[in-house]
């Protein structure tokens, strides 16, 4: 989050002589990913930039996305933010705008936008699912630009080579070479096929996985090995994303296997776009909130090969430093839930619920409420409720501090009862011993708690 918009969030909260030393400390960038909090700009409004596409130019990043602010699946923009350090992103012109009278109208859909640099035109070349509002047509879309975020001058949209195109990316291979990875043919089959030297059209399919039903593609070379990555199909709902590997991207490709343990739904996200970091990625995902869509939030992790395969390092907060290649996880302190006061109609669930040896405490909101103390060191610190939210939609937790004011939490579904996720907020605490009390003044269910972190990095 912007350290200003913290401290103007917080001022609700805290004193004006704790604002004036909030601001005056907080002039230094941000330099923590926080995976599932509400992200901000360099002005201080939530980032808007879900089905991300990522590219490099220099030491900038650009990153492209679906501005789903007005919370509709049909076209609105989509954006472009540049940043030199993947944390603090600052917001420029829509890169593409709804056109009346095309298939990029404010009624039909634009997703998952990719933007790569065509070398020979000397032109920045956008790829983007196109569709109606009935996902019926199955096209791409092109557009180009003379600078990164355009605007973007669209060419129009088609079935390559005839052939249905839905969740769709683009890989640019060495030697000019790219690619249009996407779901064909009713989402029953993966293809991968080759862009003409223009980078406007698909010249011929090079790959084909047939019956594969992938979606949400995104695609890494690595020591000479192309590693895919996809999720299956389940709606804006999650599933257990998979890689696959080839030394030749015409395959042949080996078996499916998880980048994340498979009772996580990859961490209730879905792949969007995979950066390489040094001889590891970062895994850039959605966790789409279908009810409120502009809630989504930003999956994104560091992707490693430390035991020889891809997998999804899971982080509460942690650092990025691009050119070194490297990334730091932070750690916190753990608080178990079943170590707080149990309010109202909550209770403690059992021995089958467990998480690191500790047992849920479930039934908060709707009379109940779990109070814990915690240590803090005097700021805004991040705190990290590990919870369970079995639901088909997210739920909302209260957590308040010290008798303040109650912050509402998003909690996204995590699949079933024993998948536990976390969701960071960041929250004043005092030095030394805090109260806080989840789950109060709501009277809908939270989701169940299992512990909670509390880290001192801001
Ligand atoms: C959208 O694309 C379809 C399929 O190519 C085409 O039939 C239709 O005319 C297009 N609609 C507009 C408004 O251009
Ligand atoms: C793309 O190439 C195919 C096959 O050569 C051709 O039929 C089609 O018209 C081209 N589409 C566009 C938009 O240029
Ligand atoms: C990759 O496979 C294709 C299709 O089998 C083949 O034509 C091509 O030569 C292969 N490329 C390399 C580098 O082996
Ligand atoms: C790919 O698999 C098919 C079917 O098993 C086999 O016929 C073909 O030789 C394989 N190609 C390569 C390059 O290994
Ligand atoms: C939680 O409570 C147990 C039992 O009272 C205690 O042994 C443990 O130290 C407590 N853990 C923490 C992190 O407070
Ligand atoms: C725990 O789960 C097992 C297996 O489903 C079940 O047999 C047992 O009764 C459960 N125990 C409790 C305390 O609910
Ligand atoms: C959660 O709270 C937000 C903000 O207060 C609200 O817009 C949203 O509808 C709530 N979601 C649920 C599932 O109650
Ligand atoms: C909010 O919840 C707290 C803790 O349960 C309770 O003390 C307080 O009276 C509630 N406030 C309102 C306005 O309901």
């Amino acid at each position: 989050m912007n350290a200003i918009t913290a401290c103007l969030r917080a001022r609700a909260l805290t004193a004006w002589l704790v604002l004036l030393v909030c601001i005056l400390k907080s002039v230094d960038a941000q330099s923590l990913i926080v995976p599932g909090a509400l992200w901000y700009d360099t002005d201080g409004n939530e980032i808007q930039a879900h089905g991300t596409g990522i590219l490099t130019v220099g030491s900038t990043f650009y990153w492209f996305g679906e501005d789903k602010a007005n919370n509709n699946y049909l076209f609105s923009a989509v954006s472009c933010y540049s940043s030199t350090d993947l944390v603090n992103w600052a917001r420029h012109n829509d890169a593409l705008t709804p056109l009346a009278g095309t298939n990029i109208s404010t009624s039909d859909i634009v997703e998952r936008p990719k933007v790569i640099y065509n070398e020979k035109n000397e032109e920045y070349v956008m790829w983007f699912h196109s569709d109606n509002s009935d996902y019926g047509l199955a096209m791409v879309g092109v557009a180009t630009a003379d600078t990164p975020c355009g605007p973007y001058s669209y060419r129009g949209s088609f079935n390559p080579l005839g052939a249905q195109s839905r969740d769709e990316s683009i890989f640019q291979d060495a030697a000019r070479t790219a690619y249009l990875l996407y779901a064909s043919d009713n989402n029953q089959d993966f293809k991968i096929a080759r862009l003409d030297s223009n980078y406007y059209n698909v010249t011929e399919v090079v790959s084909e996985m047939t019956g594969a039903t992938l979606e949400a593609p995104g695609m890494l070379k690595r020591d000479g090995v192309y590693w895919l990555l996809a999720s299956h199909t389940s709606g804006w709902a999650p599933n257990p994303n998979k890689y696959f590997y080839a030394t030749n991207i015409s395959g042949n490709w080996s078996s499916q296997a998880d980048i994340a343990p498979e009772d996580t739904d990859t961490y209730s996200s879905q792949n969007a776009y995979d950066l390489p970091l040094g001889s590891d990625a970062i895994y850039m995902g959605d966790r789409w909130d279908s009810n409120l869509l502009g809630n989504s939030r930003y999956a994104w992790y560091p992707l490693s090969w430390s035991t020889g395969d891809p997998q999804i390092v899971y982080a509460d907060l942690w650092t990025v430093d691009y050119e070194a290649g490297t990334y730091s996880v932070a750690t916190g302190t753990t608080y178990p839930a079943v170590n707080g006061t149990l309010g109202g109609s909550s209770e403690l669930l059992g021995s089958n619920y467990t998480y690191n040896g500790y047992e849920g405490v479930g039934y908060l909101g709707n009379g109940g409420t779990l109070t814990m103390t915690i240590d803090g060191i005097g700021a805004e610190q991040w705190v990290s409720l590990y919870y369970a939210n079995a639901d088909s939609s997210w739920r909302n937790t209260t957590i308040s501090v010290n008798g303040g004011s109650n912050v509402v939490v998003g909690q996204a579904n995590t699949g079933g009862v024993h998948a536990i996720l976390s969701v960071p907020v960041q929250l004043y605490l005092k030095p030394g011993s805090n109260t806080i009390i989840i789950g109060a003044n709501q009277t809908d269910y939270a989701g169940d708690m299992y512990q909670v972190v509390v880290y001192t990095e801001t």
